[in-house]
């Protein structure tokens, strides 16, 4: 499957009318599903209630024990602070790095926004050394994109409630 279908089939599953979090989480499996080596996908959200913190959303691949992350640690925690996308291909030689898995080689964490407001991060581990490319990130962007989309929505859903 292209990039192309891929984003079509997100598309597809952001349309549907499914919880929030049954979405996140079927974003997170439609993208491991059909991208080779992308061994774990998940969202980290911004945790409304400890502030500077993330915690573990939906994802698809093992079991993680980093439940949630302060700001500042870690890749994901990182990327909380400087709000820019990371892109890590040797998480070896990366001293702030929480690992989850022992065969992770890469990851790439991009930063979400809803409203210009900071929400969480999209984190993708691989197995394999310098996976993510240009490419790879250029859709991953298109993906945050789509997500961005959602929460604002589900924002805008719940101040009016
Ligand atoms: N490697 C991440 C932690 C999350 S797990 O990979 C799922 C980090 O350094 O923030």
């Amino acid at each position: 499957m292209s990039f192309d279908e891929l984003i079509g089939e997100i598309r597809e599953i952001a349309e549907d009318s499914l919880p929030l979090d049954t979405k996140l989480f079927e974003i997170t499996r439609a993208i491991k599903e059909c991208l080779r080596n992308y061994d774990w996908v998940g969202f980290y959200l911004v945790d409304d209630e400890a502030k500077n913190e993330l915690r573990l959303g939906p994802f698809s691949g093992a079991a993680t024990e980093h439940g949630s992350i302060p700001f500042g640690t870690g890749v994901c925690g990182m990327v909380a602070e400087s709000k820019e996308t990371l892109v890590i291909d040797d998480v070896a030689s990366e001293a702030n790095y929480l690992s989850c898995s022992i065969d992770v080689k890469s990851e790439i964490v991009l930063p979400i926004f809803a409203d210009s407001e900071f929400k969480g991060v999209l984190d993708i581990d691989s197995h394999t050394s310098s996976r993510f490319t240009a490419r790879d990130r250029e859709f991953l962007e298109q993906v945050v994109g789509i997500v961005s989309g959602l929460l604002a929505n589900y924002q805008r859903a719940k101040t009016r409630d």
